[in-house]
């Protein structure tokens, strides 16, 4: 009987633990994921080194939920000057002759039954960097958080420390501000806009 006992308890808590690892495992939370893309475009060259700032190709960012891949026609802005017979770009040429666009494989994505709104965030002043991390030292793109609901509550119940100036929010440097100068200011916007914490939990904000 014992034994047993012994053995149900054993086998419980490994299923129970094995679960909760699972949940919590890079494997689960996709962080740190690379994903093939048609053409090896790299944020480290075109953010880091060059400066291209991030609006040049996600337009909408600002305006809409959505933050928007660039057309090809983007690319091309530069790259019928620039690299003009490399390899590495014969599927973007190939793109612009067919009017075909480029189709990029997602690596920051929600499940459907979750709503976010890139253009609120951007207007508090949300920088890209505390959801996407320094894409700006990002050969390939790679999924910088976890994006599981415990993310995103985490600062919807304390939001003021990681509020900063929103001509700021596409800066990849940190600001160089002290914590309690990061939440003095953080707490200002909040007043502001009257954010209020105890409303950013509800259900409703991102299961509508
Ligand atoms: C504002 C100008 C500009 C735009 C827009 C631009 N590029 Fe580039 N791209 C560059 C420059 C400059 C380089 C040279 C990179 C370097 O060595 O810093 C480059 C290099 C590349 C390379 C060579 C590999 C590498 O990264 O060194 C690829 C591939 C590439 N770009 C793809 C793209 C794609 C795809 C787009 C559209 C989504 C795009 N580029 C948009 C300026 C641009
Ligand atoms: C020259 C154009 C260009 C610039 C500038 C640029 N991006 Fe991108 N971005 C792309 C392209 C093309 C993709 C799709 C391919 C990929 O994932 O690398 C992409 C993908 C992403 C993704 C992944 C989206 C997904 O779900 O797969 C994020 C996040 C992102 N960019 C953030 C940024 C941020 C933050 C900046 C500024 C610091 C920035 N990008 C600047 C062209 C650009
Ligand atoms: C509060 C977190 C957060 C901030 C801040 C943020 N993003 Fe995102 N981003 C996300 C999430 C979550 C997704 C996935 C959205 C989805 O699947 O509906 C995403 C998706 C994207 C995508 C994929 C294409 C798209 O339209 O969804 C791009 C590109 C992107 N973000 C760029 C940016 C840039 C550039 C900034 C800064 C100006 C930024 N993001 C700021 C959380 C954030
Ligand atoms: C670093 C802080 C931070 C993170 C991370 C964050 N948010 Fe927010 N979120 C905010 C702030 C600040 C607001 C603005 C509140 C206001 O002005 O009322 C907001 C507002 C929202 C809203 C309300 C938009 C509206 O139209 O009223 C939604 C929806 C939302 N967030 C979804 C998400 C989701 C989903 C995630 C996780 C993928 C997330 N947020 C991650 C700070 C954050
Ligand atoms: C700030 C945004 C936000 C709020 C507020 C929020 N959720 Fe979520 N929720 C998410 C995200 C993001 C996911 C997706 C998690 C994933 O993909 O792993 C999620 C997933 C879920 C799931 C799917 C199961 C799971 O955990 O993967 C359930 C059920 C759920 N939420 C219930 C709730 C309930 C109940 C509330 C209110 C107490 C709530 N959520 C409030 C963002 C939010």
């Amino acid at each position: 009987m014992r034994l047993v006992f012994v053995a149900t308890v054993v086998v419980f808590c490994t299923v129970a633990f094995g679960g909760w690892a699972f949940v919590d495992s890079s494997y689960q939370s996709q962080v740190g994921w690379v994903q093939d893309q048609p053409v090896p475009f790299s944020h480290k060259h075109h953010v880091g080194d060059d400066g291209i700032d991030c609006r040049y190709c996600h337009t909408s960012v600002e305006t809409s939920a959505h933050a928007g891949l660039p057309p090809t026609h983007t690319c091309m802005s530069c790259h019928s000057q620039l690299w003009t017979g490399a390899e590495v770009l014969a599927p973007v040429r190939q793109s612009l002759a067919s009017g075909k666009p480029l189709v990029w494989h997602r690596v920051a994505q929600l499940p459907d039954y979750v709503y976010f709104n890139h253009s609120i965030h951007v207007d508090r002043g949300v920088a890209c960097i505390e959801c996407h991390g320094r894409v700006d030292t990002m050969p390939l793109m790679r999924r910088a958080e976890p994006f599981q609901m415990r993310f995103c509550l985490d600062c919807h119940r304390d939001p003021a420390p990681r509020l900063g100036p929103p001509d700021q929010v596409t800066r990849m440097q940190p600001l160089g501000w002290s914590e309690a100068q990061k939440r003095a200011y953080g707490e200002r916007v909040m007043k502001a806009h009257r954010i209020d914490p105890k409303q950013l939990d509800n259900c409703g904000i991102c299961h509508r």
